[in-house]
């Protein structure tokens, strides 16, 4: 018989689960360092006023929904005016809401109530480039070519008589990073051409995001999550994009002169009596790059993108767990863990793959997928991110297992990455599609009224992957979430910062963390059995028989101490 709590060990207590008190308020200076931070995009998440977009007001109504699944902080992707070029990342105002979501007053509310019930408001800021129709690129263009006004952008004349970008470098949705203005100047956008890139040489650019930054921590905001963090610095000659370069010589990706920027936004950041939290997003591929992020007067933390892009598979995984865990130890910032968020393909589908790996360039539509096998996986990597030592992210949708959208008509699709690429790259709009909470069909109660279409359509069939229709299944991925995040909080590792690889059958492993703790994943095709005398806390899938099945995470108390655990290697 299945408990209300799909998998999860009754005797553990619930009871003892139920008085967690909140870790926000325990250890303020330090929340950030194991915090769960669920990821709210705004325009899909729930819609107050009934016009089919998400909304401030949609939030605020579920906010007992966040609470109830047991997160530390909200990140809100852009909230602010925006022509949406790139859905809310290119920025036409950096201090208000934009209208279709609410006011600046509901945003000051929003984060004062969420505070109330122990959750803190992460908002995302956007310091490479802003949108063109941001008043700063709007003076430019009507300034003309050489004036002050253009100094805050990479204008530039182009090559072959002006007839030709000024250099070769293309944008990361594809096509040239410039584009040529009436008065025949170029100027520079990595991504959209309505998202020019700001001049991180020039002082007003500096002090404007500094003040902006103080205008959200100012209203409560715990911290920023960083966009393109590591793309605000180029190379003043605009050198060729290289083929292979040194560390620190791209000419515009990962540049030396941006841990200074870093370095004056911490001071901004530890001015506040809770001192604020820093957030890269950085897209390095070595981990040693990425730490130099992270030293203790630069920013907290950075996405695990290396995670998030792994394969599922044993080696790999704990391979990259491990680089993790290493690069992180020497700046004392913790790791964090993310399987998805805006910009990827849902763990459902990408997981039920044959390449289960995520990849921009590889992003191909009609790439079959069994999302049976894929959801397993993703119950599995849940619940082994939730046991790791560090904080965690959880993109909307992501607790509901809800899949990648790949069929939406081609006049509904919103993505610039689809656009500019001919629709060679299906793009992003799979993965943001509006959350389903109650009821049979499409909206799914996405608006209050219950009609308004929303602005992306949901499938009809998501009928089983409501808030409503998981919450009362046992064996749903809502169910599997709030009960892993609520015995996470329990920290049945105790205060054990590190874990240990302890012997493990083919084709899984496991780890020890603390002095009972011990999670075991099994990647394979056959079950394998529990070690001896362990207590199952909870599992991502059914066991079968005291067996953990394929593709399966299982949380265990070992009856005994570490030293009784053979082939342990302390890390
Ligand atoms: C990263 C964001 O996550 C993505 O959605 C956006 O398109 C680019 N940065 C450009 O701002
Ligand atoms: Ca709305």
């Amino acid at each position: 018989m299945q408990s209300d709590v799909a998998y999860v060990n009754v005797a553990l207590g619930m009871a003892e689960l139920a008085t967690i008190g909140t870790k926000a308020d325990a250890a303020p200076a330090s929340w950030w360092r194991d915090a769960v931070v669920y990821q709210v995009y705004v325009r899909s998440f729930a819609d107050g006023n009934g016009d089919g977009i998400g909304d401030l007001a949609g939030v605020r109504s579920r906010l007992p929904y966040l609470s109830d699944l047991g997160v530390d902080a909200l990140w809100f992707n852009p909230w602010y005016p925006s022509p949406l070029a790139d859905n809310g990342y290119d920025v036409a105002d950096y201090r208000s809401i934009d209208p279709a979501f609410g006011t600046l007053e509901e945003a000051e509310e929003l984060i004062a109530v969420a505070r109330d019930l122990g959750i803190r408001t992460i908002v995302d800021v956007v310091p490479n480039h802003v949108s063109n129709e941001h008043p700063w690129f709007r003076d430019a263009l009507a300034a003309g070519p050489n004036s002050p006004e253009r100094s805050r952008f990479w204008f530039r004349r182009g090559g072959d008589d002006n007839g030709t970008p000024p250099n070769g470098w293309q944008s990361i949705f594809g096509g040239s990073a410039w584009t040529q203005v009436g008065d025949g100047d170029w100027y520079l956008h990595l991504f959209a051409p309505q998202q020019p890139d700001l001049n991180w040489m020039h002082p007003d650019v500096w002090a404007e995001h500094e003040e902006v930054l103080r205008f959200w921590f100012d209203r409560g905001v715990a911290g920023v999550r960083i966009d393109s963090a590591a793309l605000l610095v180029k190379d003043p000659g605009l050198g060729a994009e290289p083929t292979s370069w040194a560390p620190g010589e791209h000419p515009y990706m990962d540049r030396d002169q941006l841990h200074d920027i870093y370095r004056s936004w911490r001071m901004v950041a530890d001015g506040y009596p809770e001192p604020r939290v820093l957030i890269g997003e950085l897209w390095l591929p070595e981990p040693e790059r990425l730490i130099r992020y992270l030293r203790t007067d630069e920013l907290h933390t950075a996405f695990n993108f290396d995670y998030l892009s792994c394969p599922w598979e044993p080696a790999r995984m704990r391979t990259c767990i491990d680089a993790a865990l290493d690069a992180h130890a020497p700046v004392d910032a913790p790791t964090t863990w993310v399987i998805s968020n805006h910009d990827v393909t849902r763990p459902v589908t990408r997981y039920g793959r044959d390449d289960t790996s995520f990849s921009f360039e590889a992003k191909r539509a009609g790439t079959p997928t069994d999302l049976g096998r894929g959801t397993r996986r993703a119950r599995a990597a849940a619940l082994l991110s939730m046991a790791l030592p560090g904080s965690m992210y959880v993109y909307q949708g992501e607790e509901l297992g809800l899949p990648e959208v790949e069929d939406i008509p081609d006049d509904r699709r919103r993505d610039p990455m689809w656009l500019r690429s001919g629709g060679r790259d299906p793009g992003r709009d799979g993965c943001r599609v509006p959350i389903p909470w109650t009821g049979a069909r499409p909206p799914f109660g996405f608006s209050p009224n219950g009609d308004a279409r929303p602005w992306l359509d949901q499938p009809d069939d998501w009928a089983a992957l409501t808030v409503e229709a998981e919450s009362g299944d046992p064996s749903s991925m809502l169910t599997l979430y709030r009960t892993g995040l609520r015995l996470r909080r329990t920290a049945p590792w105790g205060d054990a910062a590190s874990i240990a690889w302890l012997e493990s059958p083919e084709e899984t492993f496991t780890f020890a963390r603390g002095e009972r703790f011990v999670c075991l994943v099994n990647f394979g095709p056959d079950p394998v059995p529990l070690p001896r005398g362990a207590e199952v806390l909870i599992a991502s899938g059914e066991l079968e028989g005291g067996a953990v099945p394929r593709d399966t995470t299982v949380w265990l108390l070992q009856n005994g101490k570490p030293e009784d655990v053979q082939g342990k290697e302390r890390r």
